[in-house]
């Protein structure tokens, strides 16, 4: 492992372990994102996929939002996407403006046109690339989170090509063809093992999963076919981490709206952190999780367009409902959701001086 500048700032990583903090830790998801100009700007020269895979762009964007907000935020997030590992998988995927893939997978029969080995290093070494640069560019100021998407949300995308309300396609699978769709599943889930073991080695500090559609799932549904690759994965990378002698790091799982499984995914998914979405009240997650593990999140990110005194008063709410016993404990500060493209960057900057004002003990 490459040697990095000593970290400045670990109230993320404390707060993952579930201990107390003297404040809570603060990022938002898509932090580097369409709401900054600084991001725009990148943008109108080069492509979003020919950015993931330009480990100098990559790096630049990912410090973008920790330059604008200096000493406010808590965490950088590697600048990529979810669907390198369907393009690693050997499929092609546009992003125009929302990602569509022109052959995604119809029947079972396709999932013979996917690579039947991929190595990690070899299609995602620029991903890689791109964390152990951008370490170096933190300058041990904050901690890097390094990502990937949970297999069914992958699987949701491959079936889909592209984003879907109904999610009928996908879910004609399941319904359909329930031993296929294990089986692409378990594909999905090795891949991604594989892809989080190898950004820990490349120096991310903090791993996030992110279950987009998690929700979209009957809770049965979600507990025969998305569940068991999540715990698969936390599993796994903790073993194989351990194997190669590299001190783990903690797993935040994202599973957004499968706010009926909060209770079974603080027994037994083997994660340190679940993120929550602004569904569920902080202090009745609290209740389901009984202590058993951090919690991230979850102000909806539609707060963030109204105005200063919302942003104030619903993160005073959230922060006080997140508290454990009157305590800033074991929480990472957070909305529900990513950040969208028309959020004014100075209110932005307010929430995180709310989040700083409000958890502090
Ligand atoms: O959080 C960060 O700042 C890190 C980078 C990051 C991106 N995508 C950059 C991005 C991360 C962590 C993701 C994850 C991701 N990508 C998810 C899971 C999180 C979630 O929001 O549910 C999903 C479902 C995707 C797939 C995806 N990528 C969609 C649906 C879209 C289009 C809609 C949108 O939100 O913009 C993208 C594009 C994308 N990914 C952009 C960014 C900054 C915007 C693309 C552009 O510049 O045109």
């Amino acid at each position: 492992m490459a040697d990095f500048p000593p970290l400045r700032n670990d109230l993320l990583l404390r707060a993952a372990r579930g201990e107390e903090t003297e404040r809570a830790p603060v990022w938002v998801m898509r932090q580097a994102g369409r709401y900054l100009p600084e991001f725009r700007k990148v943008r109108e020269d080069h492509e979003f996929f020919e950015i993931c895979r330009t480990p100098t762009l990559a790096t630049e964007i990912t410090v973008q939002p920790i330059r604008r907000y200096s000493g406010l935020i808590d965490a950088a997030i590697i600048f990529s996407d979810i669907l390198v590992v369907p393009q690693a998988m050997g499929m092609e995927v546009l992003m125009n403006p929302g990602p569509s893939f022109p052959s995604p997978l119809d029947t079972p029969d396709d999932i013979a046109k996917l690579r039947s080995k991929v190595d990690v290093k070899k299609e995602l070494g620029y991903v890689l690339e791109a964390i152990t640069m951008t370490r170096k560019e933190l300058k041990g100021e904050v901690p890097l989170i390094g990502f990937c998407g949970a297999p069914w949300t992958l699987f949701a995308y491959m079936v889909e090509g592209g984003g879907s309300k109904t999610f009928q396609k996908s879910k004609s699978w399941l319904f359909k063809y329930p031993n296929e769709s294990k089986e692409l599943l378990g594909r999905i889930a090795d891949i991604c093992t594989d892809f989080l073991v190898e950004q820990a080695k490349a120096g991310a500090q903090l791993l996030q999963v992110f279950d987009s559609w998690a929700g979209e799932l009957a809770p049965h549904h979600f507990e025969e076919f998305s569940y068991p690759t999540l715990r698969y994965i936390a599993e796994g990378v903790k073993r194989k981490l351990t194997e190669a002698g590299v001190p783990g790091v903690p797993m935040t799982l994202f599973a957004k709206g499968a706010n009926q499984s909060l209770d079974a995914m603080a027994q037994s998914s083997g994660y340190d952190v679940l993120g929550l979405d602004w569904c569920v009240e902080p202090s009745h997650a609290r209740s389901l999780v009984k202590g058993k593990i951090a919690l991230q999140g979850n102000m909806d990110p539609n707060a963030l367009y109204g105005g200063k005194n919302a942003i104030e008063r619903e993160v005073q709410r959230m922060c006080a409902s997140f508290k454990v016993a009157g305590k800033t404990k074991a929480w990472i500060a957070n909305l529900g959701h990513g950040i969208t493209p028309g959020v004014d960057p100075e209110d932005l900057k307010w929430f995180f001086e709310c989040v700083h004002k409000y958890s502090e003990n």
